[in-house]
């Protein structure tokens, strides 16, 4: 680092302090789409004085233990084996500590037990069969992931994988008659199936998902944490680890600055390492909307800027500054929205976007 860049940072630091960030904080959660209930959760139990981290993680307990929710705990799409697969990581502001687990078969709730390896262990990261052995040392039931929905999900991909010739070795056999249009194919395999969800499961089937649900809080006490849950992409190669148990990617809590979290193609956050780096952006007096979408600049660049190349990525960052301003941002603009919690009741509130 030169004395100039020393200068400029520290200039940037004095014009943080001076931005009119507001004195004191108060309490206030932000969280991915899925997160109304979760922020709605977190907020009453802020209110009762709880922890910011056991706030979101009840928060997001939510959704890992809602079936429909197919992107997150219990009921998420499996991987290409047919087994859901989840990742979770916590950051504690107050204490600094952190904790994460991924790759976890057997336990509907990874927030919880990414928690106990910050807590109970001297690691950061459990992985795979390991984290499963201990969640039963933790005393959580060994309990599977997979429902009917997500079940039948993962077999309409399966029947979805064709050769050249259009053949599927899950589809009937070659006796069985010419070869139908999709959708009236699945009628034909899963009679018993509704018809809308059929159609769903071909849209998953054909652009695998990377749902996620990552929830930050502030306190009046300043005090910040953040936590983010998934069942990963679908379909994905067992061992398949995204970026939601990496800390500095899934998320980040600093609270002398802010927090700072990400749903979406895993992949490219690990290659910016964007929590961290939105929460470093904000350090160096960025808003939160600006610190977000210099971190999707970051993403675009490592495609060269090519928006046919991009096209098939979707990411967002939520960012949660230490002051109570937020924002949430997306690659592409839609109708993308962000859940807000600032003391009534929960509402949806439009990401800013960087590529038209
Ligand atoms: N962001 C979730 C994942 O890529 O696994």
């Amino acid at each position: 680092m030169t004395r100039r860049d020393v200068f400029l940072s520290g200039a940037a630091l004095a014009c943080a302090a001076q931005s009119g960030r507001a004195a004191a904080p108060r309490n206030i959660c932000i969280s991915s789409a899925n997160g109304l209930r979760a922020t709605q959760r977190a907020m009453d139990l802020l209110k009762q004085g709880a922890d910011t981290l056991d706030a979101v993680i009840a928060g997001v307990n939510i959704q890992e233990l809602d079936p429909e929710d197919t992107s997150v705990g219990y009921g998420g799409l499996p991987n290409e084996e047919g087994y859901a697969e989840l990742d979770a990581s916590v950051m504690h502001g107050p204490t600094r500590r952190c904790g994460s687990v991924a790759a976890v078969r057997s336990c509907r709730t990874p927030s919880k037990l990414a928690k106990l390896v910050m807590e109970q262990t001297d690691h950061i990261m459990l992985v795979g069969p390991n984290a499963d052995r201990f969640a039963v040392e933790m005393g959580f039931p060994a309990e599977s992931l997979e429902t009917e929905k997500s079940r039948l999900a993962w077999l309409v991909w399966k029947q979805s994988m064709r050769d050249k010739a259009g053949h599927s070795n899950w589809g009937p056999g070659l006796d069985s008659g010419p070869p139908a249009k999709p959708l009236a194919g699945l009628k034909k395999i899963f009679p018993h199936a509704d018809d809308d969800l059929l159609a769903w499961a071909y849209q998953k089937a054909l652009h695998p998902p990377t749902g996620t649900i990552n929830c930050l809080a502030l306190n009046t006490k300043g005090e910040m944490s953040g936590t983010t849950t998934t069942s990963g992409m679908a379909w994905k190669i067992p061992g398949r680890v995204g970026d939601s148990p990496i800390i500095g990617a899934g998320v980040y809590v600093d609270q002398d600055v802010g927090a700072a979290g990400s749903t979406g193609r895993g992949e490219e956050n690990i290659r910016i390492a964007g929590a961290h780096t939105v929460v470093e952006n904000m350090r160096h007096g960025m808003s939160p909307k600006d610190a977000g979408l210099d971190a999707l600049k970051r993403i675009a660049r490592n495609f060269k800027n090519d928006k046919d190349w991009l096209k098939a990525v979707d990411i967002q960052f939520y960012a949660l500054r230490n002051d109570g301003e937020y924002a949430a941002v997306t690659l592409w603009k839609g109708n993308a929205r962000f859940a807000v919690n600032d003391g009534g009741q929960s509402r949806h509130e439009p990401c800013a976007w960087l590529l038209d």
